[in-house]
């Protein structure tokens, strides 16, 4: 992968740390960033020494949306052929390992979607959630009318896509569209601890519980049940299975392995 631009990317002891970084354009979600963000979340994917990832912007942006200005050129027939948001966008939601979304600042359009696609969202108390595209005379296309309306429900993500009303991170912890709220200052380090708890735990378990989780979002609850039973059932063909359960029979520690 060559240098990235408008990504720093950080290891952490088992955390890998990306922070998007156009800060000129509150970090607006344009193509290259967009190949970049891809490259480096799918090699952290694949790095054994990783065990969980941690996306973040600056205090002013997570990410303001999608990058207008590049957008605005865009004509139908190219949108199609190039497959627009399909080809770049979603590339977070191959990744086995956890991600944590840490917002500060504005997460807008492509930004809230963003940060929906990730596995859970912490929020410094500046962060403000919106998808305002209907200001553009469009509506959201990067899953934002599906995962804001299974996340806050009906009649908010209506207000805001309707009306393009931003929700700040109190109302947005209170609507469980991001797990919590902590100060500003303490926005990274909350998220490194919880990338540092789940570096203790289980890598198959983990990765096999974020399928579980995200199949509730797919699946009759019927059908979810019957997921998650034979995805447990599976996980007692694991090591990590035998010595987490050693491990509590023996009041010690488990170190997985995964
Ligand atoms: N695309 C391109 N550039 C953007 C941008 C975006 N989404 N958001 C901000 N910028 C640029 C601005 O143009 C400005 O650049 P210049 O200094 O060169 O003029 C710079 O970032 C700073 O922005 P502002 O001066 O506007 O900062 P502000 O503090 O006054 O306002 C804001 C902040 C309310 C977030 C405002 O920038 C804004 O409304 N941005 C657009 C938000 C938006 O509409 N997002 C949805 C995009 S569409 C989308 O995402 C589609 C999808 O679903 C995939």
């Amino acid at each position: 992968m060559s240098t990235p631009e408008m990504i720093i990317v950080e290891t952490h002891g088992a955390t890998g740390l990306i922070r998007l970084n156009r800060p000129a354009a509150l970090n607006a979600l344009c193509d290259q960033l967009m190949q970049e963000l891809g490259a480096a979340l799918l090699a952290f994917d694949a790095d054994p020494a990783i065990a969980a990832i941690v996306l973040t912007g600056n205090e002013k942006a997570f990410a303001a949306g999608a990058d207008i200005k590049e957008m605005k050129h865009r004509t139908y027939p190219a949108v199609i052929l190039d497959d627009f948001i399909g080809n770049h966008w979603e590339t977070v939601l191959r990744v086995k390992k956890p991600v944590i979304a840490a917002v500060a600042g504005f997460a807008l359009g492509g930004g809230c979607e963003l940060a929906m696609m990730c596995d859970m969202i912490i929020a410094a108390d500046t962060a403000k959630f919106g998808q305002p595209e209907i200001n553009l005379g469009v509506i959201p296309g990067a899953g934002g009318t599906q995962r804001l309306t299974r996340a806050v429900g009906k009649s908010k993500a209506m207000e805001m896509i309707l009306t393009a009303r931003m929700m700040d991170a109190a109302e947005a912890e209170r609507a469980n569209l991001v797990t919590r709220v902590v100060p500003a200052d303490q926005l990274i380090a909350e998220a490194m601890k919880v990338a540092g708890k789940l570096a203790t735990l289980s890598p198959i378990a983990l990765a096999t519980a974020k399928t579980a989780v995200n199949r509730a979002y797919e699946q009759t609850l019927t059908e979810g049940v019957k997921t998650e039973r034979s995805l447990f059932l599976a996980l007692f063909g694991t090591p990590d299975q035998i010595e987490g359960m050693n491990a509590f029979a023996e009041k010690r520690k488990p170190t997985f392995r995964g």
